[in-house]
């Protein structure tokens, strides 16, 4: 049977992603002089890249204002929907996520635009639902963030909504809580009579649960020495959506570092997470989370920990380190992984020349 589009268009049975690439320093808050731009030629190369090389998806990051410091990092991204419709009109194969807050876009244009995207790349793009944290950033759009429950019960509107707009042949009204919507008609539908595969980035529970009754895909975050913690969160999760007579894929996210030599792939992680770290912007992204140095006892060590705890599932070391821990992450019964490069077009070439044949021979991906 052929793969569709829920299977990204192939059979690997893990699938290679690269994060955040729409943000200026991608997710390694450093200071380094080869950083990430996210300019458009650089992403547009990249994307180039990543479809020749076979790699499986694109997801950007849902990201409105920077976090200071000399980098700003983070402060230069484009918005998601159009930065991968761009893409897409570049590549052929890769498929290509949004990453939208749905607190902050009217589910009508979202689902308008996503069509867009999706018919520009042939069924190739794919939804990544956020439904932020980040108060300068609600304060941006002049939008006050309700409590942390209701934001999903939001969510969930949105995205039945938006899932009607996609399918509905008729039109139809939508009153509910939040959403109040009359006589709502979209054409086209999505490419060919399909619709995106639906993922959701949240870490709590209610998050989770919103992606087991509303997503193809759960987003989250698992730490290295968390594999086991990952194996029996995956198999819960897949057995609830069972349950439910659902399916759902878990995805997480991690930074690669993979060079020749252990020892260069080593010091290079961590010279760009401690004196090559952005600690000015560190400081910022912890006192958005409520954390200071006069509410802090230990704020020394928390601001440490920053540049590795951003990056996620830290995946450094050789060709075969890095396809090694990849390996035991699909053990662990993930489907797949976004992950971020200091500067994806400069390490890309080399992921994609001796870590792909790697995995492919570890049986993860089609040679
Ligand atoms: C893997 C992952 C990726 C995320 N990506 C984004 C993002 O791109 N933009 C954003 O504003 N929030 C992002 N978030 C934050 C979530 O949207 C959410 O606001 C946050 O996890 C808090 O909600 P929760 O308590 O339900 O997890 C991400 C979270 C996770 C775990």
């Amino acid at each position: 049977m052929s793969a569709g589009r829920y299977q990204m268009y192939n059979n690997n049975s893990f699938k290679l992603g690269l994060f955040g690439a729409n943000c200026s320093s991608g997710r390694a808050i450093n200071k380094l002089p080869e950083r990430w731009l996210a300019d458009w030629d650089s992403c547009a190369t990249m994307a180039k890249i990543a479809d020749d090389a076979g790699i499986d998806f694109i997801l950007p990051i849902g990201r409105w204002k920077g976090y200071g410091g000399p980098t700003n990092f983070q402060g230069t991204t484009y918005e998601t929907v159009t930065w991968a419709t761009g893409l897409l009109a570049q590549t052929s194969r890769i498929t290509i996520f949004g990453t939208v807050h749905a607190p902050m876009f009217n589910p009508l244009v979202a689902a308008k635009q996503m069509v867009t995207a999706d018919h520009i790349g042939k069924g190739r793009f794919a939804l990544n639902v956020v439904v932020g944290w980040n108060e300068p950033e609600f304060d941006m759009f002049g939008e006050q963030q309700r409590p942390h429950e209701t934001r999903y019960q939001y969510a969930e509107e949105w995205i039945s909504a938006i899932k009607k707009m996609w399918t509905n042949p008729d039109a139809f009204d939508v009153n509910e809580r939040f959403l109040h919507l009359k006589n709502v008609v979209s054409e086209p539908k999505p490419f060919n009579g399909t619709t995106p595969f639906i993922m959701n980035a949240a870490a709590s529970d209610v998050g989770r649960n919103f992606a087991l009754h509303h997503c193809h895909g759960f987003f989250t975050s698992f730490r290295e020495f968390d594999v086991q913690k990952a194996t029996g969160a995956v198999s819960s999760i897949k057995k609830q959506a069972l349950d439910i007579g659902r399916e759902i894929d878990v995805y997480t996210q991690g930074h690669v570092v993979c060079r020749p030599t252990r020892r260069e792939a080593e010091e290079y992680f961590h010279y760009f997470t401690t004196e090559g770290a952005d600690f000015e912007a560190v400081e910022q992204i912890l006192r958005l989370k409520n954390v200071t140095r006069e509410n802090t006892p230990d704020f020394d060590a928390r601001m440490k920990a920053v540049p590795l705890g951003n990056i996620g599932y830290p995946l450094i070391g050789t060709p075969d380190d890095v396809a090694a821990k990849l390996k035991s992450i699909n053990d662990a019964g993930l489907s797949g992984i976004a992950f971020s490069l200091v500067n994806y077009v400069k390490e890309l070439p080399f992921l994609a020349q001796e870590l792909l044949p790697r995995l492919a021979r570890l049986g993860m991906r089609a040679a």
